[in-house]
């Protein structure tokens, strides 16, 4: 820690955490999807942030674009610079989630050690969910084309192909949308949504 950070004093809210909690009738939670390139992050995240809005939940979804035109555009995709996007990431899910909303982020995120960065982040309000499908499947229905580019050397370090990913070993959920319909992977995801953070 830099020699001027060491005299910094955290700030306690006025308001707390019960407190949100019982104004938006659900608890704020980093809901952290991790998954294979087209496992089905973006469309899961986008879906179940419709329900939960629906529902009168405060809930929005962190992607790709939204981060890496913005808040991320500083960085590309060394190793360094993937370690320190997902760092931002983490802290920001966890600032929403502490100013009470539920929180979906839908990133690869392949390295355990960083979604274990992001974990600490946000503490207990942190849910792993594995977006689980098989490499075969995730090929097959390419969405972005990227598998095609990797196989054909267009594309370095593709997660799957040229990269490794790091499966979760416990992640609260795990959505097997290789055998699971979107709408059957969205049931799932507001059952858990339900059980853990709504009317809590
Ligand atoms: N059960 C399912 N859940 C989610 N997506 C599914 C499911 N079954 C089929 N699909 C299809 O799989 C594709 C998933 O693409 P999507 O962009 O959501 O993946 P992603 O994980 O966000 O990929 P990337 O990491 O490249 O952003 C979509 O075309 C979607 O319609
Ligand atoms: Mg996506």
């Amino acid at each position: 820690m830099p020699s001027d950070l060491r005299h910094l004093v955290p700030l306690e809210h006025r308001i707390t955490a019960d407190q949100r909690r019982a104004r938006n009738k659900h608890a704020g939670a980093v809901l952290w999807f991790t998954g294979l390139p087209g496992s089905g992050k973006s469309t899961l995240a986008l879906g179940l942030e419709q329900r939960l809005f629906d529902l009168g939940a405060q809930a929005y979804s962190l992607d790709g674009d939204n981060i890496r035109r913005g808040l991320n555009a500083d960085l590309g995709f060394s190793p360094q610079d993937r370690h320190e996007n997902i760092r931002r990431i983490g802290e920001t899910a966890a600032l929403f989630a502490d100013a009470g909303l539920i929180v979906i982020t839908a990133f690869i995120s392949p390295y355990r050690e960083d979604r274990a960065m992001a974990r600490a982040a946000a503490g207990q309000a942190f849910y792993e969910i594995h977006i689980k499908a098989s490499i075969e499947v995730c090929e097959r229905r390419d969405p972005k084309g990227h598998y095609a580019l990797a196989r054909a050397g267009k594309l370095a370090d593709f997660t799957g192909v040229s990269a490794p990913y790091e499966a979760p070993e416990t992640p609260a959920l795990v959505v097997e949308t290789d055998r699971l319909s979107v709408e059957e992977s969205l049931a799932r995801l507001i059952e858990f949504a339900r059980t853990k953070l709504l009317n809590v």
